[in-house]
């Protein structure tokens, strides 16, 4: 029973296929002449992506994760002493790191956004800290450990209202729900194939506003994202492919592209509703269990149901669920220190459904950690 998607989904057959009908055709004839021949298909994985996105193929990077897609953008930018970086309280620890490294390096300064009464970032707060040195909004959609889903569209206003530059780590919400770049009015945004998308481990994306690009310098360059022009000269590539590099993996490219065009066809609002519904049952369901204390916040919820157990730790109960052949992970505090700390928790167990998780299979975790519990 896999009640871990938000660590990695399962493939689906198509991806499985591509994926390893394109690793076959590389040991048969060379890596370099397999690309070639599948060219259109590695293609395909921007026009999938963009589709998927609601953006333009130009605007697409593929790169192994979404942390360094995330890190492209991030490092990208340029800061000045005193600029300010708006954030959320359930911030991920790699993009927090990420902004304290900065803060040092340039001096500039981080501010968390407070959340509201129901938990999830207050976008009212988060206007009234407007000010002319706020140089970015980075916001954590979905965070790592919980169900919460943050108003993406509306900070998206906020920071339209104000022109300041606004990047989404959607890593968890990607392949679980309709997310529109336009709709959103994020101008960066980083995912990963692995989780809700279904798509191949070591493959993640950007998006970058094709207005923004010309403002953002990767942190690194090479020759697949830049041209040497002359002994002193280089032209970076006009469009987002400026933060990849030259070698990837090209299997799952061409895997990423079809797990995008899968999720797709089932359509993401089908894909929410009953993410969303198997997940609320689950909440409904483990509440009902003594003992257990359901840790998500929110007003709209996702997949991701995260829950304590008195005298428990998160530990035995992933143990004790494994035995029974049931996966679900644990999210410790070093991954969200400051919603943790807030909460006053050191972890909580992180059961994550997908669509293919059945409404009985629910009623069967709920027995199996009820007799774990009563044990
Ligand atoms: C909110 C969030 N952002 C980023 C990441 C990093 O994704 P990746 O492992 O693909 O780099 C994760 C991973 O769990 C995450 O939960």
């Amino acid at each position: 029973m896999h009640f871990n998607n938000a660590g990695a989904g399962l493939l689906p057959q198509p991806v499985l296929e591509g994926v390893v009908e394109h690793l076959k055709l590389e040991a048969a004839i060379g890596g370099y002449e397999a690309a070639e021949g599948q060219a259109a298909e590695i293609e395909h994985c921007y026009t999938a992506l963009a589709a998927l996105l609601n953006c333009r193929t130009d605007e697409i990077a593929v790169v192994e994760n979404a942390t360094r897609a995330w890190d492209a953008a991030f490092y990208a930018m340029d800061f000045a002493p005193g600029d300010r970086i708006l954030t959320a309280g359930a911030e991920y620890a790699s993009n927090y790191i990420a902004y304290l490294q900065v803060a040092k390096r340039t001096g500039a300064v981080i501010d968390v956004v407070p959340d509201d009464r129901d938990g999830q970032l207050d976008v009212d707060a988060l206007r009234g800290m407007i000010d002319e040195r706020v140089k970015l909004i980075s916001i954590t959609h979905v965070p790592t450990n919980g169900g919460l889903v943050n108003p993406a569209a509306e900070i998206g206003v906020v920071a339209r209202e104000a022109g300041v530059p606004f990047l989404l780590d959607a890593c968890q919400s990607v392949g679980q729900m309709p997310i529109d770049v336009e709709a959103i009015g994020c101008d960066m945004l980083s995912a990963t194939g692995r989780k809700y998308l279904r798509g191949p481990r070591g493959t993640g994306f950007l998006y970058v506003r094709a207005s923004m690009l010309d403002r953002l310098e990767p942190p690194m360059l090479d020759l697949r994202a830049a041209t040497w022009t002359g002994r002193n000269k280089y032209r970076m590539r006009p469009d987002a492919r400026r933060f990849e590099n030259w070698e990837s993996n090209v299997a799952g490219k061409i895997g990423l592209g079809i797990a995008a065009d899968y999720a797709r066809n089932w359509g993401l609002e089908a894909i929410e509703e009953r993410v969303s519904g198997l997940a609320a049952l689950l909440r409904r369901e483990l509440g009902k269990i003594g003992g257990v204390t359901i840790r998500d916040l929110g007003r709209r919820r996702c997949g991701i149901v995260t829950f304590t157990v008195d005298g428990r730790d998160a530990q035995h109960i992933r143990q004790r669920l494994a035995e029974r052949a049931i996966n679900v992970s644990i999210s410790g505090r070093g991954s969200t220190l400051l919603d943790m700390d807030r909460r006053r928790l050191n972890e909580v167990a992180r059961a994550s459904v997908h669509y293919y998780n059945t409404e009985e299979e629910v009623g069967r975790f709920c027995e199996s950690l009820e007799s774990i519990v009563g044990s």
